[in-house]
């Protein structure tokens, strides 16, 4: 399962690429937002450099064209950039000439199977369903996952199921059981999959047996 990080905070990466963790990075206009940087282009061609792996920025235009060509140029800024596009009907026009291009798309705010399933059809590299916004409604995001792994498998569709909008560890083992390709983790997340309070009380209790043999 590649781990990717959701955010566009640099140092964040830097620090969890160092653990081995970092297959890719995502973003979005919210935490370009949160980056606080205006110079967004020059920002994800850092993030591109210093993963060295699949680096999504997405689009903010909502009609077709304006999607193609906004597309093509995030394309350009490095041979990493994955460009996202919105899961609506335009958004299915732009998937479709872009992954037509080669140029790797990622599918996002997708919230429904038949959504993924149509941007499957369009050639997505990836497909992002949502799964903590569907659990803010009172619907269960995992679920929607299972039914997307399994009706790629159906068909042996090459998108990449992408789970995004992971709030908890548990999205992240649920995603992995269920055979997600990817999961993309808040850099919060990452800290918080490591953590157990057994490892930690074994530990103490470890080093305070090591010190009582050493006479301290
Ligand atoms: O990967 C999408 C993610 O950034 C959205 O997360 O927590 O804002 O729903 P959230």
């Amino acid at each position: 399962m590649k781990f990717f990080i959701d955010t566009a905070d640099t140092a964040a990466i830097a620090e969890i690429k160092s653990l081995g963790m970092c297959d890719g990075v995502t973003t979005n206009p919210s935490l370009l937002a949160q980056a606080g940087r205006r110079d967004t282009d020059a920002l994800l061609r850092e993030i591109c450099d210093l993963v060295e792996g699949p680096v999504s920025g997405e689009v903010v235009a909502t009609d077709a064209a304006g999607m193609i060509r906004e597309g093509e140029r995030l394309a350009g800024l490095s041979e990493y950039m994955v460009v996202k596009i919105p899961t609506t009907y335009d958004g299915l026009k732009a998937i479709a000439a872009l992954s037509g291009q080669g140029i790797p798309v990622n599918a996002t705010l997708v919230f429904s199977p038949s959504q993924a399933l149509l941007v499957a059809k369009a050639g997505a590299a990836y497909c992002s369903p949502f799964v903590g916004r569907l659990d803010d409604v009172s619907h269960n995001g995992m679920d929607l996952i299972e039914q997307v792994v399994t009706i790629y498998t159906n068909y042996d569709l090459e998108t990449e199921v992408l789970v995004a909008s992971v709030r908890h560890p548990n999205h992240v083992v649920e995603a992995a059981l269920m055979g997600a390709d990817i999961a993309t983790i808040p850099p919060k997340v990452i800290k918080q999959l490591v953590q157990h309070p057994l490892t930690e009380k074994g530990l103490a209790a470890f080093l305070a047996d090591w010190d009582r043999l050493q006479g301290k």
